[in-house]
């Protein structure tokens, strides 16, 4: 994986997120501008997942989590359903090598009971086959909704402690993180939404609690490694205080 752009090298320079959650949104506007179907779009758009993933390894990141389907989006007409869903088998066909031999472990979160076989069967398989890999966690969100995510966590929690095994005021934040399906990644440093839409629309809530929000204006067909590096370049202008003041981050013991 050769480094393809000059602004790289200054980026790796300086403190990196550890874990991107990314909104790749603007596929059927991308689309709609060409007079083409929306499904071309997202056809486009599996190409970007492609190039931003390279990059991201290449980077060295730890962790990249991507919107690929809401629980929201079960709502849209059926064939883009079924496009979409079909555009997921021919990726994880296509990407099979490439996750493999470039020691990427493939993740899937969301309510994975709802999507057809065709997907989640080889979409189950390659994960279980790159379960050992170490270099980047690739996190596809698939069918996946965070408020019902927490729900879910919740529950789980509750049933925990009716069958006696926890007690309520055991319950935390940590307990609580330990039911979410992120469970063992870390947390998301920065969420980047594409296309100009400024809104997070149900992904990562709780885990981006302290992530700095990057909002490309680019179309996600059109988000490119320049874009993407444009993005780690802004995270790197911000400061990250998580509650502190500036002073006490230039010293600590003020
Ligand atoms: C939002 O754009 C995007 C989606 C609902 C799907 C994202 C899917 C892909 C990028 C391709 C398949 C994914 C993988 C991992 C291979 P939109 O359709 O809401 O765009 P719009 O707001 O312009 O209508």
């Amino acid at each position: 994986m050769k480094s393809l752009n000059s602004f790289e090298p200054f980026i790796k320079q300086r403190p990196l997120p550890r874990h991107i959650g990314i909104i790749m949104d603007g596929n059927g506007r991308w689309a709609e501008l060409r007079g083409l179907p929306r499904l071309e779009g997202h056809r486009e758009g599996a190409n970007r997942v492609r190039e931003v993933t390279r990059c991201a390894r290449r980077l060295g990141l730890e962790a990249v989590t991507l919107y690929a389907f809401s629980m929201q989006n079960w709502m849209r007409p059926w064939d883009e359903i079924e496009g979409l869903m079909a555009l997921l088998s021919e990726y994880l066909l296509k990407e099979r090598h490439e996750i493999l031999d470039n020691q990427i472990k493939l993740n899937v979160i969301g309510e994975l009971d709802r999507l057809p076989d065709e997907v989640r069967e080889p979409l189950l398989e390659l994960c279980e086959a790159s379960a050992s890999n170490k270099e980047m966690v690739l996190t596809l969100a698939v069918s996946y909704g965070s408020r019902e995510e927490l729900v879910f966590a919740a529950r789980r929690l509750a049933q925990r402690v009716a069958r006696g095994e926890m007690r309520p005021e055991e319950i935390d934040a940590k307990a609580l993180e330990g039911e979410l399906f992120t469970f063992g990644l870390p947390e998301v440093d920065m969420l980047v939404r594409t296309s100009g839409e400024l809104r997070i629309s149900n992904f990562l809530l709780w885990q981006s609690a302290y992530a700095e929000l990057v909002f490309s204006s680019t179309l996600w067909p059109d988000f490119r490694e320049p874009q993407f590096l444009d993005c780690l370049a802004e995270y790197q202008r911000r400061e990250r205080r998580f509650g502190y003041t500036s002073a006490q981050l230039r010293s600590p013991s003020t």
